[in-house]
């Protein structure tokens, strides 16, 4: 595995990928439309199975569905336990772990929705397998301290 600072400007073609968008209403905890728009591109380009931090609606998970080539994992623990932990200080609006996707007839069996939080959560069946890894879930200060050391197991390295 390489380790780049900026993956856009590693892979020069990305942004060339013919990829498919849809359900993109945003409100406040989505990823903002620049940041979708390149996840898209990279699992079109192949970098899937994609595990993702943090469902919210399932915006991302579900775009990521329309473009990647196999199935997108995606743990939310299932309440809004963030309201003063992201930078902005502003607390979610309600919402249902994956409701973008919950009852889509296409792409529901793609996508695999882990409740549960991820600070205690036994990912080790993914380790080895995936393509990319996107974290965006919880904001608290011990999340940081989990992710190198899953990191290296995901990829296949070791720590
Ligand atoms: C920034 S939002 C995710 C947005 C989503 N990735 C998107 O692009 O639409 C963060 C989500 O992570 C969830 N979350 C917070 N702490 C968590 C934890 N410890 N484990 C799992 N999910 C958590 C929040 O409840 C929220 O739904």
């Amino acid at each position: 595995m390489r380790t780049v600072a900026r993956a856009d400007a590693d892979l020069p073609d990305i942004f060339n990928q013919r990829i498919q968008l849809a359900k993109n209403e945003w409100k406040w905890g989505h990823l903002n439309n620049n940041a979708l728009i390149f996840l898209c591109c990279l699992a079109k380009a192949g970098f899937s199975p994609i595990l993702e931090f943090g469902t919210f609606t399932g915006r991302t998970a579900y775009n990521l569905a329309l473009n990647a080539a196999t199935k997108v994992y995606t743990v939310d623990i299932g309440r809004n336990v963030d309201a003063c932990s992201n930078a902005a200080g502003v607390t979610y609006p309600e919402y249902i772990p994956g409701e973008l996707f919950l009852d889509d007839p296409e792409l529901g069996d793609k996508i695999e929705l882990i409740v549960g939080d991820s600070m205690t959560l036994d990912f080790s069946r993914f380790y080895g397998a995936m393509g990319m890894v996107i974290v965006d879930g919880g904001h608290s200060m011990r999340w940081p301290n989990r992710i190198p050391r899953m990191l290296f197991a995901w990829f296949g390295l070791e720590a």
